[in-house]
């Protein structure tokens, strides 16, 4: 019997494992090449992961997805919140379950104008999305979802809706608070309620009291809203006031 193993070629992950020559880091100053595969990013290294498949070590295959999606937030966040913390404890709480559970909810933050409730929702998203569950996610204020929906020259909509339709996490933020037609009534409750159909979460965001968000959104919308979603109600100052007047006393 020859060498079982001679017939997979030599820079196999797995057969480099066996020879312990894994993990064995060529000396790489670049902080923006992977330690172990200095020829490859170091976020989304695709011969890491491939590594920690034929490991079947999930939990570094879980950590690769949360370093590429905390790298995806740092990109496409706006600046504004990229180090928004889900600080409000509700807002945490609904952290720990998107964890814990098979199937967590969703998230409908809803408080008056500038108390946080963007902010909260980007931290939650980043919070959620570079833990133990890393899924894809997109993010868009109701605004620019009806905008990417309108047909035009450089736009796909039909694109656009399947994304908002099958992204396993989508954050619209601001619902309800622009003009409202026929077309936005007709596109939102699409959104949702597909979503709600295939029961896939959503982190909404809406500057209305419950009573207002049925008569912005309709009681399809929002008795969906209620069943999928936590929600958060956030009360305080507007935030922006407050930060200017503070501005004003320490000039
Ligand atoms: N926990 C926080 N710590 C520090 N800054 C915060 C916090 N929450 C909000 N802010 C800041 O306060 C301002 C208002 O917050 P944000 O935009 O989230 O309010 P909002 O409730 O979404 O307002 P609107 O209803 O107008 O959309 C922003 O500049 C934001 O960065
Ligand atoms: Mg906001
Ligand atoms: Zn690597």
């Amino acid at each position: 019997m020859g060498d079982n193993l001679s017939s997979i070629p030599a820079d196999n992950p797995f057969i480099r494992h066996i020879r312990g020559e894994r993990r064995r880091p060529r000396r790489t100053e670049d902080p923006d090449r992977c330690r172990f595969h200095p020829d490859k990013p170091r976020i989304g290294c695709s011969d890491c992961l491939t590594d920690a498949r034929v490991e079947g070590d999930l939990e570094a295959i879980a950590r690769w997805h949360a370093a590429v999606q905390a790298g995806e937030c740092d990109a496409r966040f706006p600046p504004r919140f990229r180090t928004a913390q889900p600080s409000e404890p509700e807002i945490a709480a609904w952290v720990g379950e998107w964890e814990a559970r098979e199937d967590p909810p969703g998230l409908l933050i809803l408080g008056s104008v500038g108390v946080g409730k963007t902010h909260q929702a980007f931290g939650a998203l980043r919070a959620a999305v570079t833990g133990a569950r890393p899924v894809k996610w997109a993010a868009v204020s109701a605004g620019a979802m009806f905008d990417s929906l309108r047909p035009g020259d450089k736009r796909d909509p039909e694109k656009a809706m399947n994304s908002y339709l099958t992204v396993p996490l989508v954050l619209v933020d601001d619902l309800g608070a622009g003009k409202t037609s026929e077309w936005t009534e007709d596109v939102v409750f699409r959104v949702i309620d597909g979503r709600y159909a295939a029961e896939l979460p959503v982190i909404v965001t809406s500057n209305g009291t419950p009573v207002e968000l049925r008569e912005r959104l309709g009681d399809r919308v929002v008795s969906r809203l209620a069943e999928m979603c936590r929600r958060v109600h956030l009360t305080g100052p507007d935030r922006r006031r407050q930060a200017a007047a503070e501005q004003r006393r320490a000039a």
